[in-house]
C-alpha cells in the first residue's frame, strides 16, 4: 500500500466533505478544524454518497438514514434509523491513513 495524491490543501475547506479517487476506490475527504480524513465514500447501511452527509465533530453522518461514523476509527457511532425502526449498518466505515506534504493531501490506500 502506497501514499497517492488526491488533493491540494487548497481544495478542500475546514467543515467540507470532497469525493477523491485513490488507488481506483472511490472515496471521500473529509477536514475538521485542519485534520484530514479519508474513507470509503458509500454509506455502510445501504450505500447512499457520504459526500452528501454532515459533518459531526469528527463524525460523518449519512443524510439517509442518520447512521453516524467516525472518520478516525471507522466505527459506528449511531445505528441507522427510519422513522421507528432501528436498523443495522452492516460493517464499519474504511477509513484510510491520510497526511500532508507541503501543500499535497496523500491518501494510502
Ligand atoms: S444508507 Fe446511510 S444510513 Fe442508510
Amino acid at each position: 500500500m502506497d501514499y497517492v495524491r488526491v488533493a491540494s490543501v487548497k481544495d478542500i475547506s475546514p467543515g467540507q466533505i470532497v469525493p477523491i479517487e485513490a488507488g481506483g476506490q472511490k472515496l471521500l475527504l473529509a477536514q475538521v478544524d485542519g485534520q484530514y480524513y479519508a474513507a470509503q465514500r458509500k454509506c455502510p447501511h445501504l450505500g447512499f454518497n457520504l459526500c452528501r452527509g454532515k459533518l459531526e465533530g469528527g463524525s460523518v453522518v449519512c443524510v439517509l438514514h442518520k447512521a453516524k461514523f467516525d472518520l478516525a476509527t471507522g466505527k459506528i457511532d449511531r445505528d441507522p434509523k427510519l422513522l421507528f425502526i432501528n436498523m443495522k449498518a452492516k460493517t464499519d466505515l474504511a477509513v484510510y491513513p491520510v497526511k500532508v506534504e507541503d501543500e499535497d493531501i496523500l491518501v494510502r490506500v
